[in-house]
Order: structure tokens, then C-alpha cells, then sequence
């Protein structure tokens, strides 16, 4: 049986078809080390198979609207943002999108991953990258040899997956490539009415400068309403948030 065939475990990934392990591909022993779960191999097939990054970083796999930290987040942008998945399917169709911008440490990540790990849930096809990371994977197509991913194979895959999940918008080195790709980008996915999840620091001047207006115009128009600001203290520094 193919995996997609089994429904979502609590970590956002399909589980595991033989019951081993959590649906990581990795089982765990007793003695602290790990060996891999005969599921470990379809999963990386698949994952290099749809040639995007659609796996949700560790970090954010367990998020859920009725634990911490979702719960200890502003209240308005959580309602939002609910409010924004409870219409999920709706505003894909519409290729509605949500901008979520505030200082560091305010959930914004984390918001935005409960956005991407719902449309996984419901087996639409997602991309999560972070515009740095999504920079260097475009580059790295430029030396693609034989029988590897083109650029215009992946652009083409980036513009065709239902969700676009771009995390730290802003946060790349401007040059005029940088500007280009991503106009073409915003603006391929806005002409298909599909739909995008930004996140930022900057605000939407700051952002005019760094992406240019005709990036942001487009952006603010497919996110409407859901451009949501973010504010408070940087919650990494809250000793209690540490990792134990
Ligand atoms: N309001 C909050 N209360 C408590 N913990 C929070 C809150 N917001 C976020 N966290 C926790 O703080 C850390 C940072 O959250 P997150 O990555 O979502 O922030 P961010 O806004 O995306 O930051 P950055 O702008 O630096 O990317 C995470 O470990 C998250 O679980
Ligand atoms: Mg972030
Ligand atoms: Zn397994």
C-alpha cells in the first residue's frame, strides 16, 4: 500500500506503514541510537520525487492550536489565522494568501507552519522554504547536469504546488537576481491564483524597498485582510522556552 494511503500522524507525517516507527522513517533503540525503518527509503523517494521541500522542520512538526506555544501567542493573530484555515479549501481556490510580519521571536513561524501542516493533512502539495534556503536551491539548478532538475522544471514545480509557504521574506541579500526571481515567482503564482503564506520582519515599507512595490502590491492583494502584524517580546529569550 503507498503511504499517502494512511492518514496524518500527530507530527504531520504520513505514519509509518509497517506500525515501526513514528513516521520519521527512523526507529529508535534502547541504547539512544537509531536505525532505519524499511518505510525510510520510499519516504526519501518520494520526498526527491516531488523535488520541492515539503517536510516541516522538526521544530514546528507538533504544532497545534491547543498547546504551547500556539496558545501562549496573540490571541487576535491565532484567530486569524484559524479563521484563515477553517476556510483552507476555499482560499485555495481563490489563491488567498496570508502575510504574517512582526519582530523576532512573536510566532510568526509558527503560525505559518500550522497553515502548511493543515494543507499537508489534507494531501495538498506544499512547499516550505525559507527565502535564503529557496535562493540556494534555484541556484544550485543552474549547474543541474543530465537527468537532474532543470530550472524551468523546478520554477515551473514552485509555481504549481497548491501552498507556498516562504518563511523570513526580506531576510536574503538584495541584488537584482534576487528581485527578478522573485517578481516572477509572486507574479506567476498570482496570475494562477495560487496561493502563498509569507512570513517577514520587515513592514510592508521596509519590504517595498527590499522586494519592490510591484512584488509587495501583488502580495498584498492575494493576502488581503490576512496581513497580519505580530507584536510582543522575543519569546526565545523567555528562559522557560528553552530547550530542555
Ligand atoms: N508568543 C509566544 N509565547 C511563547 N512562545 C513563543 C511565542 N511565539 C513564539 N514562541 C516560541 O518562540 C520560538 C520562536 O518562534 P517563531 O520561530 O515562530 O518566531 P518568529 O516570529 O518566526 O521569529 P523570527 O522572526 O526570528 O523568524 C519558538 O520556539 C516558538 O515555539
Ligand atoms: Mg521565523
Ligand atoms: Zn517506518
Amino acid at each position: 500500500m503507498a503511504i499517502e494511503e494512511y492518514g496524518t500522524t500527530a507530527n504531520g507525517l504520513p505514519p509509518c506503514p509497517y506500525g515501526r516507527c513514528d513516521g520519521d522513517g527512523w526507529i529508535l533503540n534502547e541504547d539512544g541510537t537509531a536505525s532505519k525503518c524499511d518505510c525510510l527509503e520510499p519516504r526519501l523517494a518520494k520526498a526527491r520525487a516531488s523535488g520541492i521541500n515539503s517536510v516541516l522542520p522538526k521544530r514546528y512538526r507538533g504544532v497545534s492550536f491547543d498547546r504551547p506555544p500556539v496558545t501562549e501567542i496573540d490571541p487576535g493573530a491565532v484567530g486569524a489565522v484559524r479563521e484563515w484555515i477553517e476556510a483552507l479549501d476555499q482560499n485555495f481556490e481563490a489563491g488567498n494568501g496570508l502575510w504574517l510580519m512582526g519582530d523576532t521571536g512573536t510566532g510568526k513561524t509558527t503560525l505559518a507552519m500550522l497553515v502548511s501542516k493543515e494543507a499537508l493533512k489534507r494531501d495538498y502539495t506544499v512547499a516550505i522554504y525559507s527565502m535564503p534556503s529557496l535562493l540556494t536551491r534555484i541556484r544550485a539548478t543552474y549547474g543541474a547536469e543530465a537527468g537532474e532538475e532543470s530550472y524551468d522544471e523546478f520554477f515551473e514545480r514552485l509555481c504549481e504546488v497548491d501552498l507556498l509557504h516562504v518563511d523570513d521574506l526580506g531576510a536574503e541579500k538584495q541584488t537584482e537576481w534576487v528581485l527578478e526571481q522573485l517578481y516572477a515567482l509572486v507574479n506567476e503564482r498570482y496570475e494562477r491564483q495560487k496561493s502563498i503564506v509569507v512570513t517577514t520582519n520587515l513592514s510592508q515599507d521596509e519590504l517595498e524597498l527590499q522586494i519592490g512595490p510591484r512584488t509587495v502590491s501583488r502580495l498584498i492583494q492575494m493576502c488581503g485582510e490576512y496581513q497580519i502584524p505580530m507584536f510582543g517580546e522575543d519569546a526565545r529569550q523567555k528562559p522557560q522556552l528553552r530547550d530542555s
